[in-house]
């Protein structure tokens, strides 16, 4: 068996969660820590504990600091938010090349794109999305919240393969699978973000709100415009999005999203990569989508001011 080292950039919840599955198949693991603080952090703390199932395990990865570090990264996975992967890749620029297997595993669409100048020509690119729910009680500190599906496919205009995703799709307790066509994946997890996280961060509520039936009205639109951007990118969708989005809504009821959650804590967004990336696809496309546009607007004009003022 190859058992070649997995790095992971991006040790918060959806990283370490990964993590823990690599190492549970058998694969060594580093995690790569923004800074000498997050290392010792890392250092006095046990490991990274799990909780899955009201049971806690403690499993212990290597972590170093990833800009310090000179080893080459041959197999890597990213988990930082969107909006971190520029700078969090700058900073391991150096320990890629032709041959690192890059794995990206995050919500919203384009990052590949936004940072195709920071990877190496040649390199395997791997794109994954993930219904995984997992939460940060502290650092390396994590709550299971939801066992989900994590599929992987290639990126496009990139070398990609199932073996770049391999710790992941054989490792016990995570149901993960390969999808030669992921972009169909990435386009309706995206559609339902676009429906769920705006709405929940501008309205400061929990996701089951926008079950309820007078809510219908503000997600319909969202959902309509969305529907036709996905027809126009050749996406298929088997019930109406709206009818998706409000069982998500109803499913996830008790959840804040992490949009929400991010403008709690006067944290960036992944909004760019979301809503940001549906507006921008559908103005090439010549499809307007007002209420999109605005819930972008809206949702920036929320961050700048949470950004100035932390108790607004
Ligand atoms: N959590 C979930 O249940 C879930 C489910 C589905 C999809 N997702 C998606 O998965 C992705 C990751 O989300 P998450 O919830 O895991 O976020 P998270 O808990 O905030 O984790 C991001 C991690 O990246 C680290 N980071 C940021 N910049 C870095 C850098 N330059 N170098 C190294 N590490 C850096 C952060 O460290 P600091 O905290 O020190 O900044 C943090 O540990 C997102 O796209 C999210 O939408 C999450």
């Amino acid at each position: 068996m190859d058992v070649e080292r997995v790095y992971v950039l991006g040790a918060g919840a959806i990283g370490a969660r990964m993590a823990v599955a690599a190492l549970d198949a058998g694969w060594p693991v580093t995690l790569l820590l923004k800074s000498a603080e997050s290392l010792r952090t890392f250092e006095r703390s046990n490991g990274i504990e799990f909780d899955v199932a009201r049971e806690q395990r403690i499993v212990r990865p290597d972590a170093e600091i990833a800009h310090s570090g000179t080893a080459p990264l041959g197999r890597l996975l990213i988990a930082v938010k969107a909006q971190q992967t520029r700078s969090a890749l700058s900073s391991i620029r150096h320990r890629l090349s032709p041959s690192s297997r890059i794995v990206f595993l995050q919500n919203g669409m384009g990052v590949v794109e936004w940072v195709e100048d920071l990877l190496p020509p040649g390199a395997t690119v791997v794109l994954g999305t993930t219904t995984e729910a997992v939460w940060r009680r502290g650092p390396f500190s994590l709550v299971h919240a939801a066992r989900g599906e994590t599929w992987f496919g290639p990126a496009p205009d990139r070398p990609g393969d199932p073996d770049s995703a391999q710790p992941l799709l054989n490792a016990p307790g995570l149901k993960a699978g390969w999808d030669p066509d992921i972009r169909e994946r990435l386009w309706l997890k995206l559609a339902m973000n676009c429906a769920i996280n705006p709405l929940t961060a501008l309205l400061g509520c929990r996701n089951g709100v926008l079950a309820a039936a007078d809510s219908a009205a503000l997600l319909d639109p969202i959902c309509r415009e969305a529907e036709i951007v996905l027809t126009a990118e050749g996406i298929p969708y088997a019930t109406p999005l709206v009818d998706q989005a409000r069982a998500l809504a109803c499913e996830t009821g008790a959840n804040r999203s992490s949009m929400l959650q991010d403008v709690l804590t006067g944290r960036q967004t992944e909004i760019e990569h979301i809503t940001g990336y549906l507006v921008d696809r559908a103005a090439q496309l010549g499809i307007p989508v007002p209420f999109n546009a605005f819930l972008l607007q809206a949702m920036r004009i929320r961050q700048a001011s949470v950004a100035d003022d932390p108790s607004a």
